[in-house]
């Protein structure tokens, strides 16, 4: 058994690499707040500053429209100030919709750009159209409010003066607003005037900005709110610290702006390569609610401690656990989503309803990845590769696949033929002055495809298909990195913010979704080339909302250090939270070297993150799982080994979120919304709803406390050892595992068999690990399809419920009958069944409707001896894995 290698992908890093200039995280070289005069501008106004009244209300095409114009006039030396136009829309299951623009009548000097290809189009046509609204008088207010339908529970109140919009509980408790301390502000374009200086400076860079100011910021407030979460990509801890407020450390506002930063750091609120502006707020009082601002452009967002706006003059109710954040952003419109839960699951639904559900992954990306970037120069790649066609068949002949790296920025080389071609037909972003954008990155002087212009796209799409991509075979998938954009020589290492895109639109505007749109047009290529018929796999560094629909993320370039071990497991619940719940990070740490005590301790976390991945920057020392001695390799070897026992459960889990959205890594809290205890703990997860998994961040830990949730017992995944739930224990660890646990009330399937690649696993027996609860009952679930096509949109999948009760284990059908004769069968059986927690005794198990009996043993759990307890195992029952079947203990 020592030599069979459990890693499954291998990629490749088809590279010519270039040494970058920079080499660390330098944080001159990224502006903060103050030195961003939108953000310096919006944080230093006073709550309150705000004077806008909403006038004019009406129903229009099914929505509550009106305008918003300040409350006195204008004096006579101001400029008048134009009205903006507010639309308030209402969709199915709680989702309220908030627009707010310039008014077209009135001419503005150009259109603002509004984020396209994120919101589904089945989300539209969820809208309820609204017939009437009513009127009612708020706190004493002069003006009445204007009160609309959201759901049965729940109600949409626009107030007038001073303006403010949100959502409540029917006559009662409000759950989400904007505007209440008076902080919204929207810079309307105007035209330059005589000596007016628009020009912004940033390290040696100019930003022409020929529009002026155009940034939007608001207050929005979570009411019965014990925490906020969401808001990626931040290495930082799950529940979000304040950022300003009485007794807060005042820190940088949370930045969502794509870059490329090398060797991050591990607790900070600075921008890294990808952006989601969708915050999620729980607590105890209330339960859970979110706020989504369909936005691209560079983002700042404060988390305001409590009591920071003590002076205020506006009256709030006086909800104690409120939490009030401040958005700021530096172009486009308001386009914003209130979600109003009430739970957990409720609020990812919401948010998935508008922009989309994962994907379901091709079957073997769910198993190990193995990559590393070490192939110096074209000569060492040649010499490695000569036959690159060979090589991938050779590798799918062991079920095994390969990955290679496409970037956005194209060489400017006329022996480029792809370069030729992209800039003949004017395919590339342009600079400010309208010339292709030309900048620094691997290759030298580089230019960059404008993916929001949809010929662009479908252009760079057709560049997969395997005529195309010369050397490219079905077994071949691909990995979209820089794709922030990373220019070298931009400023912030990206692409200056007045470069211009189709219709005009500036990068300012799109630029978080610019990695978003090459993802796509990657992902789009993928599904297109053969006969279409295989899932894409495509693994993104930059991403924006929507991206979970084209593939894969990962948290970038880490470091070899616990405390980024640490924090990848914030940051991929974070990323589960908002829907990217394909994501993982470099298990090893991407910089430096890790010891072999820190790499076994990542693969023993990584092997439950949604992707896994060992990857290495060139510079590290080669570190493969079998480079440090028989006995490390070992216990990386039983790591990996565990993620591929669970791989059913892991793909059923990936199904439960291509339906739902219901991330696969889950904070505790989205199990047990009511357990305060679990509002912040990021140190351990669960997967899926049956397993808890502790991480272990500390060198030679020979004790962990482990907060174990919930009125059930959970019993340790490898001993069976079972523990009380509720309860904080202080565990015994060794080097050999991380604490683990399947919840009591729970069924895992398995498949245990040791085999070269995931895809040689399709054929083997499962196991049901059964772990019942204080009444003697379990339940699980099991989701099985071709792992690779799209048949299973057609009903071409198995979907069984087991449910284990009063001595009796049942198979059921969950899926619906398949239209057609779209079908997918399988002849696996199982071929084991382990109960946890039965009482020892039985003999027999009886199977039906075959009228069988199968063996009943008992021993240790995966005779791992020790004091492990014995539990009972049914031996062989064999009944087929997509049958209806019983089977009785006896
Ligand atoms: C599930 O995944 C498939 C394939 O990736 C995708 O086409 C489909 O839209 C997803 N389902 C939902 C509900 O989004
Ligand atoms: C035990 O688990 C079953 C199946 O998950 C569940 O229906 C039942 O409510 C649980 N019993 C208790 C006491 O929680």
């Amino acid at each position: 058994m020592r030599t069979v290698y459990l890693y499954h992908l291998l990629y490749l890093l088809l590279l010519v690499a270039h040494l970058c200039s920079v080499s660390s995280w330098k944080r001159e070289e990224f502006r903060n707040c103050n030195q961003t005069p939108f953000c310096k501008r919006a944080r230093s106004r006073k709550p309150g500053s705000c004077s806008l009244i909403a006038a004019d209300v009406a129903i229009a095409d099914g929505d509550l429209i009106a305008k918003l114009i300040p409350k006195n006039p204008p004096l006579e030396e101001q400029e008048p100030i134009k009205p903006l136009i507010l639309s308030l829309s209402v969709y199915q299951d709680g989702i309220l919709r908030l627009k707010i623009d310039e008014d077209p009548s009135l001419d503005p000097p150009k259109k603002r750009f509004e984020v396209a290809d994120v919101i589904v189009p089945e989300f539209l046509d969820k809208k309820l159209w609204l017939q009437r609204f009513s009127k009612e008088t708020i706190d004493g207010d002069s003006e009445d409010s204007s009160v609309v339908y959201l759901s049965d529970g729940f109600e949409v109140v626009l107030r007038h003066d001073p303006f403010e919009v949100y959502v409540r509980e029917k006559g009662g408790k409000r759950v989400v607003s904007l505007n209440s301390h008076g902080l919204f502000d929207f810079e309307q374009l105007r035209v330059k005037k005589e000596g007016e200086d628009w020009e912004e400076r940033f390290k040696g860079n100019t930003d022409t900005r020929p529009y002026g100011p155009q940034s939007i910021s608001f207050d929005v407030s979570f009411y019965g709110a014990d925490f906020v979460y969401g808001i990626p990509e931040h290495a930082t801890s799950l529940a979000l610290k304040a950022t300003r407020g009485p007794g807060v450390e005042e820190s940088e506002p949370y930045r969502l702006f794509n870059l490329d930063v090398f060797e991050y750091i591990h607790d900070s609120p600075f921008g890294i390569y990808g952006s989601i502006p969708f915050m999620i707020a729980h607590g105890k009082a209330r339960g859970t609610s979110g706020f989504f601002w369909l936005n691209a452009a560079e983002m700042q967002i404060d988390v305001l401690g409590s009591g920071w706006n003590a002076e205020s003059s506006i009256s709030l109710p006086s909800d104690q656990n409120r939490i009030d954040t401040l958005w700021m952003s530096e172009a486009g419109v308001v386009d914003a989503f209130f979600f109003v839960g009430p739970g957990p699951k409720d609020v990812v639904r919401q948010y998935i309803s508008v922009t989309g559900a994962p994907a379901l992954p091709q079957l073997f990306s769910t198993a190990y990845h193995q990559c590393r970037w070490n192939y110096r120069d074209e000569v060492d790649v040649e010499m490695l590769f000569p036959n690159p066609e060979e090589m991938q068949k050779k590798l799918a002949a062991k079920g095994r696949h390969m990955v290679t790296i496409v970037d956005p920025h194209m060489k400017r080389d006329e022996s480029n033929h792809l370069h030729k071609e992209a800039s003949n037909k004017g395919y590339y972003v342009k600079d400010a002055t309208g010339k292709d954008f030309d900048g620094w990155c691997w290759p030298g002087s580089s230019s960059y495809p404008d993916m929001l212009n949809p010929e662009i796209k479908s252009w760079w799409a057709e560049k997969f298909s395997y005529e195309n991509y010369i050397g490219s075979t079905p077994s071949l998938y691909i990995w979209n990195d820089m794709n922030e954009p990373s220019v070298f020589n931009g400023p912030e290492l990206t692409m200056p913010r007045d470069a211009l895109h189709y219709g005009s639109v500036e990068h300012r505007e799109l630029h978080n979704a610019y990695g978003y749109y090459f993802h796509m047009a990657t992902a789009d290529g993928l599904v297109k080339r053969g006969d279409g018929k295989d899932r894409p796999f495509v693994l993104s560094r930059a991403f924006f909302s929507g991206s979970q629909r084209y593939g894969a993320v990962w948290t970038g370039d880490n470091t070899a250090d616990w405390d980024h071990l640490r924090v990848s497991v914030p940051m991929i619940l974070t990323l589960g939270l908002t829907g990217m719940t394909f994501s993982g990070a470099d298990v090893g740490g991407y910089f430096g070297n890790p010891e072999p005590e820190l790499l076994v301790r990542w693969y023993q976390v990584g092997a439950y993150y949604p992707f896994f991945r060992g990857h290495a920057h060139q510079d590290t020392k080669r570190r493969e799982p079998w480079l440090f001695g028989e006995r490390n390799t070992d216990l990386m070897r039983e790591a990996i080994h565990v993620r591929y026992t669970l791989l059913p459960y892991f793909y059923t889990l990936f199904r439960e979120a291509n339906m739902s959205g219901i991330p696969v890594v889950r904070p505790l809290w989205m199990e047990f919304p009511a357990d305060e205890a679990t509002f912040s703990n990021d140190e351990a997860f669960m997967v899926g709803k049956s397993l808890l998994v502790q991480g272990v961040y500390t060198e030679r830990a020979k004790k962990v406390s482990v907060y174990l949730p919930g009125r059930q017992s959970w019993y340790d995944l490898r001993t069976g050892t079972i523990y009380k739930g509720g309860v904080t224990h202080k565990l015994e660890v060794s080097e050999e595992s991380i604490p683990a646990f399947q919840r009591a009330g729970t069924i895992i399937p398995r498949k245990y068999r040791f085999r070269r690649s995931s895809t040689q696993m399709v054929n083997d027996p499962y196991t049901l690990v059964i772990a019942l609860n204080n009444s003697q009952a379990a339940e699980g679930e099991l989701y099985i399809d071709d792992g690779k096509s799209f048949e299973f949109e057609q009903g071409a999948y198995i979907h069984r419920r087991f449910v284990f009760s009063v001595g009796k284990l049942t198979s059921l059908n969950i899926a619906p009958s398949a239209p057609g004769n779209s079908q997918f069968s399988s002849n696996c059986v199982v071929e084991r069944i382990i109960l946890l927690g039965h009482s020892p005794g039985p003999k027999n198990a009886l199977i039906e409707p075959a009228n069988r009996k199968a063996e009943i043993e008992l021993g240790p759990l995966h005779l791992r001896g020790g004091n492990s307890p014995d539990v009972v195992t049914i031996r062989r029952p064999n009944v087929g894995i997509a049958d209806d079947w019983t089977i009785k203990i006896l």
